[in-house]
């Protein structure tokens, strides 16, 4: 199957012309990024997974220049050159922030992250991209003159960049940026899962303004996929035992009804009418036709208050 073969239903990214997949692969994984998610991964077990998803059916994918520091652009380079172009139909989000070594997050680092994206991905424009984990500046250096989203704005006027977006962690401070009226989607990750709800409110305020709402790790980082004892990390980094006691009561909740606790945790972001799409980090290339599996996965509807009274949190990470 061909990416413009696709069986999944597109969905309007926010108020702009872009259509994308309710499902988005997310590249951090396949970046090889041991000290986030524990283990390592090869250029070549990524560039395999690369090509399994530009081959399928989800038809959005999500990177950032933060992932291994380029590596993850860099992949995904390396195929859309062997591909000739990025398929038709396909959209790429990247995003663009801090350097990683000298902790600079002013205007003229975005640009040379923006040109790092671009000379790495070899694209001579970006469909989407967002600024990174703007909890690594303030926020009146943010939006303010020379700042990183001057720069962004200055890109999208000359047409390289097509939409900007917003993308981090704290959920009360995404909800400043999204409420400045500059951004056209947000991402939040880790706190829409089974286990911590904490981005209800950003998703409120963000479908009310028409943003696109991109919920990113529903699987908390693996815990959720791999299982509490296979994986005892959520949102990179060790899990408290409180939290792998919900998560085993999830599993065995779940087990009951023969649901992969993977399925529900997926589908719990799915279902959500508030979120455009949600994005997987994969670093298998059989990973892109589990997920689809996952997302079909038939779940009964009592499940859902049985894993809401398995408890969860919605204070912020
Ligand atoms: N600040 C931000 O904007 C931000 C923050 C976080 C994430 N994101 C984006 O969202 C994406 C998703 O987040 P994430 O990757 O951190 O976490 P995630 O999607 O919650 O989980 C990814 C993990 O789940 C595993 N996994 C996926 N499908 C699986 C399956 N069918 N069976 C077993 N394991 C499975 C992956 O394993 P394998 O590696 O073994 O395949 C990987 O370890 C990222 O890749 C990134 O694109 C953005």
């Amino acid at each position: 199957m061909t990416a413009a073969d696709s069986k999944l239903p597109l969905r309007r990214f926010g108020q702009t012309e872009l259509l994308v997949t309710p499902l988005c692969i997310g590249c951090a994984p396949l970046s090889d990024m041991p000290r986030v998610f524990g283990y390592s991964v090869t250029e070549a077990q990524a560039l395999a997974t690369l090509r399994a998803a530009f081959n399928g059916p989800i038809t959005y994918m999500d990177t950032a220049g933060a992932y291994g520091d380029g590596e993850s652009e860099r992949r995904i380079g390396i195929v859309l050159r062997e591909i000739g172009r990025l398929p038709a139909g396909y959209i790429l989000a990247t995003k663009v922030g801090r350097d990683p070594r000298s902790g600079d997050f002013g205007g003229e680092q975005v640009k040379r992250s923006i040109e790092r994206s671009l000379r790495l991905l070899g694209l001579d424009q970006l469909q989407i991209v967002f600024l990174h984990d703007p909890e690594h500046t303030s926020f009146e250096k943010a939006i303010g003159p020379d700042g990183p989203l001057e720069m962004l704005l200055h890109y999208k006027a000359q047409a390289i960049i097509q939409h900007i977006g917003i993308a981090g962690g704290p959920v009360d401070l995404l909800i400043r940026y999204v409420e400045t009226g500059a951004f056209e989607a947000v991402i939040t990750h880790n706190r829409c899962t089974l286990l911590n709800r904490a981005a209800g409110p950003l998703l409120d305020i963000a479908t009310r303004r028409g943003l696109a709402a991109i919920n990113a790790a529903p699987y908390g980082g693996g815990m959720l996929a791999k299982g509490p004892d296979a994986y005892a990390r959520y949102a990179y980094r060790e899990a408290s035992g409180a939290i792998i006691e919900r998560a085993r009561r999830m599993a065995a909740l779940c087990e009951e009804y023969e649901v992969p606790l993977a399925a529900a945790a997926l589908q719990f972001s799915l279902r959500d009418s508030r979120i455009t799409s949600t994005i997987i980090g994969m670093s298998h290339a059989e990973r892109v036709a589990q997920t689809l599996e996952l997302a079909r996965h038939p779940i009964p509807d009592e499940i859902w208050p049985r894993l809401d009274r398995a408890g969860f949190d919605t204070d912020d990470l």
